[in-house]
């Protein structure tokens, strides 16, 4: 599961995806099979896929099963191309504050608007909108390693001081939240196969439930000395001296560092701030947002509040009285102020002499010296 073993989140192949049905973790394994951009853009929305790189490749795999089953399309390669734009702009309402998933889609849109230029007929079209759907699928598991060992050693830098650490994380961010291994829970994985880690502590993640059922079940599967604990335990956790680092993921990082996250992210960041923990953000290039300045723009989903009423993701027996209001934000947004690094693919970025950090900055340089 570490790197894509036994139990993978997406399984695909030409012609047909299964995504693994999260909201059944971690009593059964179930997967469901995904015939169109339909069933992935409903599989997004009721939770069956989750984690923001892996919902940006699932609903591009959702698409290109479909498309691998077209008989007889009837168009030029232009009508194709709007076909595609058309689908992957309705998957893209499927969840709307992880930025991976519009990434993905523009990134796609492009190629295939590309290939429509020079396409003799439209079954080209279609073959290049599936190849490079698979091909993201592929790209997030290398990228994936590649924070986990940036972070890994980032952090071992920063505290050379400790033989062992102890590291806290929030939400699912590992196989089950990509293609494989994971970003935030990729860093925890590259500590533990460094030697260095103590401990891993996560978090429950009310009211979904994502650290008790998935990253508890990520860590005993791979054999992580872990312990969960309440949302509600992390400051105590952390006055208490037992965490050196809080490494969590993201859904969308504004340019300024400002970042969306599983809602609580920004409660433990106030806390790791008020004891002098440590604060990483790890995440794929493709969830930063430069066209946002601040996380202010960025846009939460709200969701059911039968999440909160009732037990198993609102789908359990009710748990609150009846009549009560909710307010049910699926992510909130941690300041760039109470963030040290941002993990990525490409190194690690820190702010220098500031509050917010030059997202753009590193972008350009990386590409530059590419
Ligand atoms: O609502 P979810 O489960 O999709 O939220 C997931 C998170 O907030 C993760 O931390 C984030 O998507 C990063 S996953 C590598």
């Amino acid at each position: 599961m570490g790197g894509g073993e036994s139990l993978q989140s997406i399984c695909y192949k030409r012609g047909s995806l299964r995504l693994l049905d999260q909201r059944k973790l971690p009593l059964s394994t179930l997967y469901l099979d995904i015939q169109d951009a339909v069933q992935g853009w409903e599989a997004i929305r009721d939770m069956v896929v989750r984690g923001a790189p892996a919902i940006a490749i699932a609903a591009a795999l959702s698409l290109s099963v479909e498309v691998s089953k077209l008989q007889g399309f009837n168009g030029t390669p232009h009508d194709a191309a709007s076909f595609l734009k058309n689908k992957l702009d309705y998957l893209v309402s499927s969840r709307p504050t992880a930025v991976n998933l519009s990434d993905a889609a523009t990134k796609l849109t492009e190629i295939v608007m590309n290939s429509a230029a020079t396409a003799n007929d439209a079954s080209q079209v279609f073959q290049a909108y599936i190849e490079a759907a698979e091909i993201m699928l592929e790209d997030d598991v290398a990228s994936n390693k590649a924070i986990g060992s940036n972070g890994s050693s980032f952090i071992q830098n920063q505290r050379k001081d400790l033989p062992k650490l102890s590291v806290l994380t929030h939400c699912n961010t590992g196989s089950l939240a990509t293609a494989g291994y994971g970003t935030a829970l990729g860093v925890i994985r590259a500590l533990h196969a460094d030697g260095v880690l103590e401990s891993a502590y996560c978090t429950e993640t009310r009211p979904f439930n994502q650290g008790s059922r998935l990253t508890a079940f990520e860590l005993v599967h791979d054999k992580i000395p872990a312990t969960l604990i309440a949302d509600s335990a992390a400051a105590a956790l952390m006055k208490a001296g037992r965490v050196h680092a809080v490494i969590v993921g993201a859904d969308r990082v504004a340019a300024n560092g400002d970042t969306a996250n599983k809602i609580g992210t920004y409660s433990l960041a106030l806390s790791a701030k008020h004891h002098g923990v440590l604060f990483y953000i790890a995440a794929p290039l493709t969830s930063v947002d430069l066209s946002l300045p601040s996380g202010d723009e960025i846009v939460i989903e709200e969701r059911s509040a039968k999440e909160l009423l009732n037990t198993h993701g609102g789908h359990g027996e009710q748990v609150a009285a009846t009549g009560i209001n909710v307010w049910n934000p699926a992510f909130d947004v941690t300041p760039a102020n109470l963030i040290n690094g941002i993990i990525t693919e490409k190194g690690v970025i820190t702010k220098t002499g500031s509050d917010h950090f030059d997202i753009k900055g590193f972008v350009q340089n990386k590409t530059m010296s590419n």
